[in-house]
């Protein structure tokens, strides 16, 4: 069920794609959706070229035939599509526990329009009902991690079995819980920002654009409102 939901709101992003376009390709369950059909797409002879958010997401688009770009920073993406782990009221979301975080938040800062689908299980009244992934360097990780505790979460860093999970930036992912969930997602993001060891955060604030969110009753849009 979970997956035919997370097909139809892939479903309603990639009918946005249009000839011509240079499109994000986000990572994660919901995104493979969305690039399976985009496959299909490119197949029956649309034109488009693909900027993928992670290695994972890169070697499906090549097994798809997805003509790929590498990033660049300040390069100009029409549209990006991808999923998210939670969106709030306003649009904000939690991203980054697929392990993608650095990237994604790099190219779907220089789209034009950033398309989020998820099922309606992704919904929350307040960002931090679960955790936030935050990309931390390795080097001195335990004197972040450190840091990162004393603001008064708990702290976990993200494990590949014995070993710490390394993104395909070369850095680990620490997951910060909150109690009763995040109060102020951009007083948050500013003091995370501000310390030396962390990349980026998994809070994308006022980035999304649309969001379709897909439940039993069908697809819905949501935009925001600016
Ligand atoms: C990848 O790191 C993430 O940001 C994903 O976009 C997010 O975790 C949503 O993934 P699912 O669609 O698999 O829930």
């Amino acid at each position: 069920m979970r997956d035919q939901l997370k097909h139809a709101a892939a479903t309603a992003a990639i009918e946005l794609v249009e000839d011509g376009m240079l499109v994000g390709l986000g990572t994660g369950s919901t995104a493979d959706h969305a690039l399976e059909l985009l496959g299909e797409r490119v197949a029956d002879g649309l034109v488009m070229t693909g900027v993928s958010t992670s290695e994972r997401t890169a070697v499906r688009a090549r097994e798809l035939e997805i003509p790929l770009r590498a990033f660049e920073s300040g390069m100009s993406i029409d549209l990006a599509v991808d999923g998210a782990d939670e969106v709030s009221p306003q649009l904000d979301l939690i991203k980054g526990l697929g392990g993608a975080l650095l990237r994604e938040k790099q190219v779907e800062s220089c789209a034009e329009q950033l398309v989020i689908i998820v099922d309606d299980s992704k919904l929350v009244e307040r960002l931090g009902r679960g955790p936030l992934p935050v990309e931390v360097a390795i080097d001195d990780a335990d004197a972040t991690l450190a840091q990162l505790r004393a603001l008064g979460c708990e702290v976990e860093l993200r494990r590949d079995a014995d070993t710490p999970f390394v993104t395909d930036n070369g850095n680990c992912i620490a997951h910060l819980s909150f109690t009763g969930g995040i109060s102020d997602p951009a007083a948050l993001d500013a003091q995370l920002q501000a310390l030396s060891g962390v990349i980026d955060t998994g809070l994308f604030l006022g980035m999304t654009d649309v969001v379709f969110c897909s439940g039993p009753d069908g697809v819905q849009r949501l935009e925001r409102k600016v």
